[in-house]
């Protein structure tokens, strides 16, 4: 049966569609090709308007002025909508980065971007690396058969972030599940509950473990992140509580999901292209253009939303002040305008002008420490494996958002 660009546009808004790339990936191609800019309605959700051309993608994370992050950062159900929008007029919401908007976006930014900078992170490799072997070893331990999803890929880059922002190791397991249950919040595997109340909930939780964490920090300041976070100052004044805890929630959510589904992603890909797999370990300099090409692939962040200011133009369509536009990264990056056989996995791409991390002035803050983790992880691990091959099938979240492998089960040999 063919598909029509009215049901491929509903696919944005399937969390399931994203745990099945053939699925989500001819509905994207078709609205690339005949309606690049379309409209959604789908029933529980306010209507959107799907962005998946790279230009169209750039044309719209360029004009912040005109395409606003608030009200509405990203896809949710039009009950959640309206509970964050309650909250938001109380002044009890969470508010990122990602909620945010100038003049406050820039000086919010800013508390975060010394330490988040490439020469920065740069300072923080060798502890980066140590944690990445440390991974390698318990792949050893693990006996030649592990869920790599499960066992490996989620908790280096938790306990990377853990380490930047000064957390105890044993608050750990707690937080593992808390960004699960963030992010993975459309998957029976990983959801608390059903109800947008139960989605709150899970903020809450987050922002209560926070508010302690930055009373502690006012008290007692560290040269972690946290303090760096909790002492901010903002034209002489503290940032509120509920922004203080927001930033953390954003670094301890978005530095941990998306990175771990990268790695994950990765190592399926080099599996089931073992001559990209034998060529990066013949030529071990092609690792950062490999590690933006996995990136490219796994493409972790499904989307973020924009609000138009004014009535506008967006590739041949008006776009109505107040309607909300949905940046789908994943299209973006596998549009056939901007990529040379954009469904081939080429750890040698040159230029790789993927999206995965954005554009503009919300460009991923920590895309520098994501690129070190990655590497870092395949550089510890490609010369010490001997074979490596799929066990069983693997699994993708179901999710609008952040999502990636819940499940790769991988036999090996390691030394
Ligand atoms: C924002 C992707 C890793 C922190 C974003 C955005 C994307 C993204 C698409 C929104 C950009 C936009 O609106 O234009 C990714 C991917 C990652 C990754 C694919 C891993 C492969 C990280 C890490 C951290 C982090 C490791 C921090 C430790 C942030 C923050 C923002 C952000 C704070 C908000 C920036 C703002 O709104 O100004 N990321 N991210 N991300 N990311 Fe990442």
């Amino acid at each position: 049966m063919t598909l029509t660009v009215d049901e491929a546009g509903l696919t944005l808004a399937d969390p399931r569609a994203y745990a099945d790339d053939r699925r989500l990936h001819e509905a994207l191609a078709l609205l690339r090709r005949d309606s690049p800019v379309h409209r959604v309605e789908k029933p529980g959700y306010n209507p959107f308007w799907a962005v998946t051309r790279h230009a169209d993608v750039m044309e719209v994370e360029r004009d912040h002025a005109l395409f606003l992050n608030a009200p509405r950062p990203m896809l949710a159900t039009a009950e959640f909508d309206e509970i964050n929008r309650q909250r938001q007029e109380q002044g009890v919401a969470l508010r990122t980065l990602v909620h945010m908007d100038d003049p406050d976006h820039r000086v919010v930014r800013a508390i975060g971007a010394d330490w988040f900078r490439p020469r920065a992170m740069r300072a923080l490799e060798p502890r980066v690396r140590e944690l990445a072997r440390r991974y390698v070893d318990r792949m050893v331990e693990l006996g030649g058969e592990c869920d790599f999803a499960q066992q490996v890929a989620v908790h280096f880059p938790l306990q990377v972030i853990l380490s930047l922002l000064g957390l105890p190791e044993s608050d750990y397991d707690r937080m593992l599940k808390l960004t699960q249950e963030l992010f993975g919040g459309d998957d029976d595997d990983f959801q608390r509950g059903t109800s947008s109340e139960e989605k709150v909930a899970v903020l809450l939780d987050f922002f209560a473990y926070f508010q302690k964490l930055t009373e502690a920090r006012r008290e007692n300041p560290t040269d972690d992140l946290a303090s760096a976070i909790a002492n901010a100052t903002v034209d002489g004044a503290p940032l509120n509580d509920f922004d203080t805890a927001s930033y953390y929630v954003i670094v301890a959510t978005a530095g941990h999901d998306t990175t771990s589904a990268t790695i994950a992603g990765g190592l399926q890909a080099l599996i089931e292209h073992p001559d990209q797999l034998d060529r990066l370990r013949a030529e071990p300099g092609l690792m950062p253009l490999a590690v933006d090409e996995m990136i490219r692939w796994v493409t972790p962040v499904k989307e973020f939303m924009r609000t138009a200011s004014r009535d506008c133009e967006l590739g041949g369509v008006t776009i109505r002040e107040g309607e909300s536009v949905l940046l789908s990264y994943p299209s973006a990056n596998r549009d056939e305008e901007v990529f040379g056989d954009p469904f081939r996995f080429d750890v040698g791409r040159d230029p790789n002008k993927h999206l995965a991390f954005g554009f503009g002035v919300h460009y991923c803050l920590g895309a520098a420490l994501a690129r070190i983790e990655v590497r870092a992880f395949f550089e510890e691990l490609l010369p010490r494996l001997g074979s490596i091959e799929l066990a069983g099938t693997p699994e993708s979240v179901a999710t609008t958002f952040v999502g990636g492998l819940k499940r790769l089960p991988v036999r090996y040999s390691l030394v």
